[in-house]
């Protein structure tokens, strides 16, 4: 039997890597999953029941009851949850569980895509293919603040370039397993390429990599 095919994605913040993986695993054919959703959903949990942020034991106890095939997008997307999100995902233990369940993800077949922080460096480090796709904070704060804006919302840009900086610093720096790109990852920077070049290049290696598998 051969084993399910693993494509991992990481890259900081709006750096277009969620729209880049659902892309990806609806072209193969592949499930996905935005792991980023798995801490989401602990704190989210901690928030409903106002309860502490800063109790690793307790809130190990919530990543280890988070059901995969439930995470809800919306209710998951606020920025309330996301900066609770961050200080949850510095915890080993949180981590721990939230990997355990990750990984067995990653073996439903025929293939997998996982967007995250870790997938290349600690989830699925036997992945066939890992990307890292990144752009520069300026970049990414004005993508997300068009966003924001062609959604009919009002967003403050400096802000929204603040956050960004403040969650790349939150990301890169905490002690167990901070974002940083596999060694075997393929780089894609996005600052200065549209999203349909970006997804051309990802199938490119793919591609590249699926047929290797088949033996060519
Ligand atoms: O990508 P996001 O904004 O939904 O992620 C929420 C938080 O979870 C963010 O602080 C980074 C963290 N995270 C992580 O530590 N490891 C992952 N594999 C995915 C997300």
């Amino acid at each position: 039997m051969t084993f399910p095919f693993v494509i991992a994605i990481d890259g900081p913040a709006a750096s277009g890597k969620g729209t880049m993986a659902r892309r990806i695993a609806g072209e193969y054919g592949f499930v996905h999953l935005d792991t980023g959703l798995t801490y989401r959903a602990v704190a989210k949990a901690l928030i409903d029941e106002a309860l502490p942020l800063d109790d690793e034991k307790l809130a190990e106890e919530y990543a280890r009851r988070v059901d995969l095939s439930t995470l809800d997008r919306d209710a998951l997307s606020t920025h309330a949850v996301g900066e609770a999100a961050s200080k949850v995902a510095v915890m080993p233990a949180v981590r721990r569980a939230l990997v355990e369940k990750q990984r067995e993800f990653s073996r439903t077949p025929p293939g997998a895509v996982l967007d995250g922080r870790d997938i290349g460096t600690v989830v699925c480090p036997q992945a066939d293919v890992k990307l890292y796709v990144t752009a520069s904070a300026e970049v990414r704060a004005a993508r997300r603040t068009d966003e924001i804006v062609s959604r009919g919302g009002v967003a403050d840009a400096a802000a929204i370039l603040e956050d960004i900086r403040r969650r790349d610093e939150r990301d890169m720096n905490r002690a167990d397993s901070p974002l940083k790109p596999a060694p075997d990852a393929h780089l894609l920077d996005t600052s200065e390429m549209d999203i349909e070049t970006a997804f051309r290049a990802a199938k490119a290696y793919v591609d590249e990599a699926l047929a290797k598998r088949n033996g060519g």
